[in-house]
């Protein structure tokens, strides 16, 4: 594998593959790799002939400094990870390299974008669309691997590489989780012990969810139930969770209403570690 810093290496390497003739496969990652990313790799690899992994992260989109600050940064671990895993490239910028002058593009995202994390995270989107519409120019990939952990993220994403004219495919990947449920995420090594241990509750709160929507009962009761859930747990706090259009991602009042599936979408405050995750439901 090679380790590749700077925009103009890593154009090169992905010129020299496209004139073998080669499929080029990106996964942007923010580091501190975990199995879920592991998976994104493995799918790319499964499905091109050169893999880009990306790891960066990247300033634009933290509209919080803390989370910037404590964001886990492991390259090192990182980069034998994925050359373990038949990683070609693992491009590991510096953030004078990605943004040699302020990126001050203004992506109009539309409704995706404005609800949910949209909402609670001002600026957090325009950040993602400002990187990942960089590293596609950077890479050029024909495909580019996201989890579906950021379930939200995957339409910004469409929504932005629809403005760019990006003829590349974007891959959603399901969530991968650990053995008791929890969805695999980078923040999770900032849980205390005790966090840990409860963080599962979110998962399970989840899939009661859907046992619940199956059984016909209405969306409101639904979304009242789980908060109180995970609410009654001292060490948790939902932020919000949403029952939206799969496509959309509208908030939804009734199944009826969502013909494209209906998703459940979570944020939970643990001290100060928000985890995300979500679950698809149908009748
Ligand atoms: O999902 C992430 O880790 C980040 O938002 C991404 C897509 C790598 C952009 O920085």
């Amino acid at each position: 594998m090679e380790i590749i810093t700077t925009v103009s290496g890593l154009r090169e390497a992905v010129r020299a593959a496209k004139e073998q003739g080669k499929t080029v496969g990106l996964v942007p990652t923010m580091g501190a790799l975990h199995a879920g990313h592991i998976s994104l790799v493995e799918r790319a690899r499964r499905e091109c002939d050169f893999v880009v992994v990306s790891v960066f992260v990247n300033p634009t989109q933290f509209n919080n400094q803390n989370d910037l600050v404590t964001y886990p940064r492991t390259v090192e671990a990182d980069c034998e990870l994925l050359s373990e895993a038949g990683v070609d490239v693992a491009f590991v910028p510096s953030v004078e390299e990605v943004y040699p002058e302020p990126d001050t593009r203004v992506f109009e995202l539309g409704s995706v974008a404005e609800v949910m994390e949209g909402a609670m995270r001002p600026g957090h989107f325009n950040g993602v669309a400002q990187v990942v519409s960089k590293l596609f120019d950077f890479a050029q990939p024909d495909r580019a691997y996201f989890g579906e952990k950021d379930y939200q993220q995957i339409a910004v994403i469409r929504a932005m590489a629809d403005i760019i004219g990006f003829k590349g495919e974007i891959v959603p990947c399901e969530i991968v989780r650990e053995v008791d449920g929890l969805a695999m995420s980078s923040r999770n090594v900032r849980l205390s012990a005790e966090q840990r241990n409860a963080a599962p509750e979110i998962h399970q709160a989840l899939l009661a969810a859907a046992d619940m929507v199956k059984a016909g009962l209405d969306l409101e009761s639904v979304h009242d139930i789980v908060v109180d859930e995970i609410n009654s747990n001292p060490l948790m706090e939902v932020e919000y969770f949403d029952i939206v259009d799969a496509k959309t991602l509208q908030p939804v009042k009734n199944m009826a209403d969502a013909p494209d599936g209906a998703i459940g979408c979570i944020t939970v405050w643990l001290g100060d570690v928000r985890l995300i995750d979500n679950i698809k439901f149908s009748l």
